[in-house]
Order: structure tokens, then sequence, then C-alpha cells
């Protein structure tokens, strides 16, 4: 039988959400679920509120709509925040501990960061991922050459290891 997927992500600024739907599009049956946390949406102020909670690591109120334990394989996509995942993104991950089957990672970040992005992510909802993509805002936005090929080569990792993921706790 298919695998069934769903991809997961926040995004306070749109990449991360274009990048999402990218591969989302490539994977056939796969759902999109969109984390929404609304302390972080308001213009300058809410840069400001990410940036200290990412500092402090303290807990984002999220919302989403999709139960994760009911697909083969959820592929989860953040923006980095202070070299980290962002708050509400590692929030869902932790809300969901347990639930997972199978989890790859993404990100998007205007210089790096992704790695980090990813450790902290699998700390989270204690699984390591089956494929890991770091993707850059630029080439997200501009919808580049690069960014298909990154896409690509994450979708080739991505199921020719499906189901691979193993607890890490
Ligand atoms: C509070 C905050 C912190 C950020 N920290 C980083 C960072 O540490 N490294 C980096 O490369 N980009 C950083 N960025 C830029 C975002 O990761 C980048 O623009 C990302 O593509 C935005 O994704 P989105 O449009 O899905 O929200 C930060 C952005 C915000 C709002």
């Amino acid at each position: 039988m298919a695998e069934k997927y769903l991809v997961v992500c926040y995004s306070r600024s749109g990449a991360t959400k274009a990048a999402a739907e990218a591969i989302a599009s490539h994977l056939s049956g796969c759902d999109i679920d969109e984390i929404k946390s609304k302390k972080y949406d308001a213009g300058f102020m809410g840069i400001i509120t990410a940036g200290i909670d990412s500092i402090t690591k303290a807990k984002a109120e999220v919302e989403s709509t999709l139960d994760p334990s009911a697909y083969d394989h959820v592929i989860v996509g953040t923006p980095v925040w202070g070299f980290t995942a962002a708050n509400p993104v590692l929030t869902y991950l932790a809300n969901n501990k347990g639930k997972f089957k199978a989890v790859s990672f993404f990100s998007c970040s205007l210089l790096s960061g992704g790695l980090f992005a990813f450790d902290a992510m699998q700390e989270a909802c204690g699984m390591t991922p089956v494929a890991k993509l770091d993707l850059g805002d630029t080439e997200v936005r501009q919808k580049s050459p690069l960014f298909e090929r990154h896409v690509n080569k994450f979708l080739m990792q991505l199921r020719a290891c499906s189901n691979v993921s193993s607890s890490v706790h």
C-alpha cells in the first residue's frame, strides 16, 4: 500500500509554507497542515516576540488540524529562529511526541542554521529523521532551479528510506 504522507509547517512570512507546498505537490495524496501561533503574527512586534521567545525557549500556544498518528510519515518544516527551530514547531513536536511513525525535517533560513534546528526538532519529538533539507529563504521565494534540485534530492532520500525513523529516547 502507498505511504500516507503529511507535510506540517509553521511559517511566519511565507517561505516555509511555499517549500511545504512544493514538497507536498510531489507526493501523491499528501495532506498539508499549517501550525498556527497568533502570538508571532503581528508585524514588527511579532518578530521581536519571536526573537525573545527563541532565546528564552518559551513554549508557544499552537493550533493544528490533522492528527499525525493517522500518517505513515510526517514531514515537518520550520523557519530558523535564533539558529534553531521556531518555537511553534518545537511545541508542536513536543505536544505530539509518541504519535509519529516516521519523520523528516526541512528548514528555511536566511543564512543557515538548519542543522541546529534539526537537532532541536529530533530532541522535541524523540525521533531521528529519515531525511533532512536545509533551504535558503531566497531560493525558496524565487523557486530557483537550485531549490528544485534540493527538493528532488530530499524526496529521493525520503522515498528510499521511508519508515526508518527510530526513537531516540
Ligand atoms: C525571530 C527570527 C529569528 C531568525 N533567526 C534566524 C537565524 O538565526 N538564522 C537565519 O539564517 N535566519 C533567521 N531568521 C530568518 C528566517 O529563518 C527566514 O527568513 C525564513 O525563511 C522565514 O521563514 P517563514 O517565511 O516561513 O517565516 C529569523 C527570522 C526571525 C523572524
